[in-house]
């Protein structure tokens, strides 16, 4: 059997770690063969291969973003772009597909499902917002790499008295500024889930000031103020709809020095948060998600998702998937909420 590969959206720590775990049991115990599509859907869009075997993935587990490089682009939205794959499979002789990505990447695979397209998914975002499984890989790297910059950021919040505003990422979803937050000592977290009064949160930085302890607010890039409290920017929408988010933590930084006339600095962490390796936990997870994705293609289980449920993995349908996003309910909201102000 001819599989192709592809990955999709942003790049994420552990990409790499899924394709090699892909590419060795397919071959090494499946006898398949394998077609890298590069830059996610643009691959099989524009017919755009390259070789995957054994020796294009050596030493890759530990490498961050994905040998096959990515894109966001949405094939639904090009004339004729669903033929356009299903003439450029059959032409290359695929014979099924492994989607690695997110909601948007999925979203894809199952309408392509649900026109015939023999594809298998795998779940990836920093974001840990796909709602069929407990985790996804490059989350717990993201989170990581959060809960440092906030660990050092301390030492200047400290030393100058400042309020240091720390903006991650994370668009409906967060997650990252939860568990970060929480790991890192958080002053406040303001996560899209639950817009934030101003008022509540120059609370909370005025009173660490008194205790003479420097507050740290950490923010998720989606968190906006309850009724237009204050003016948030949006950027151009991409081919899934999603605009360019960005500047709420400036926003508040400027916020907290007019309101409270203390120095306010805002860090974005951007990209750093998705770049260079993954975590021990993210390598194991997408090595699992790897092998059992692959499986599923070999038991000729399409339409389906490889999925984390407590410790097992599981497939699950596509369309489960992408359905509805998984947001952070109250109650775990609630419990980072002693720890504020
Ligand atoms: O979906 C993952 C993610 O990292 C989001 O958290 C973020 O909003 C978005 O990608 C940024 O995408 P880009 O790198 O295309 O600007």
């Amino acid at each position: 059997m001819r599989v192709g590969v592809l990955t999709g959206g942003g790049d994420c720590p552990g990409l790499n770690a899924v394709i090699r775990a892909v590419v060795r049991k397919g071959i090494g115990v499946h006898g398949f063969e394998f077609v890298g599509f590069r830059d996610g859907w643009r691959g099989p869009l524009e017919g755009d291969t390259m070789r995957l075997d054994v020796p294009a993935v050596r030493g890759i587990l530990p490498r961050g973003g994905t040998i096959l490089g990515s894109s966001r682009t949405n094939p639904i939205k090009v004339d004729g772009g669903v033929e356009r794959i299903k003439d450029n499979l059959a032409g290359f002789g695929v014979d099924a597909l492994i989607a690695i990505g997110g909601e948007d990447t999925l979203g894809v695979a199952r309408r392509l499902s649900d026109e015939g397209l023999r594809v298998v998914g795998v779940p990836k975002t920093i974001d840990n917002d796909l709602n069929a499984t407990d985790y996804t890989f490059g989350f717990d790297t993201a989170v990581n790499i959060a809960t440092e910059a906030i660990d050092r950021l301390h030492t200047t919040a400290e030393s100058h008295h400042r309020a240091l505003i720390v903006e991650v990422m994370g668009r409906h979803a967060g997650w990252i500024a939860l568990h970060a937050g929480m790991a890192g000592g958080a002053n406040v977290i303001l996560i899209p889930e639950r817009p934030f009064d101003v008022d509540r949160v120059m609370e909370y930085v005025e009173s660490r000031f008194k205790t003479r302890y420097a507050p740290i607010v950490v923010v998720a890039e989606g968190a906006h103020p309850k009724d237009g409290q204050m003016e948030l920017q949006a950027g151009e929408p991409d081919a899934f709809g999603h605009v360019r988010l960005g500047g709420v933590g400036q926003r508040l930084a400027d916020e907290i020095e007019r309101r409270t006339g203390k120095e306010a600095r805002c860090t974005v962490l951007g990209h750093i948060q998705r770049g260079g390796t993954p975590t021990a936990f993210d390598r194991v997870l997408a090595t699992r998600f790897g092998v059992n994705a692959v499986d599923a293609v070999a038991d000729g289980d399409f339409g389906k998702m490889v999925a984390l449920r407590g410790t097992d993995i599981v497939r699950v349908g596509l369309g489960a998937a992408t359905e509805e996003l998984k947001l952070v309910p109250h109650a775990r909201y609630e419990e980072a909420e002693v720890f504020f102000g």
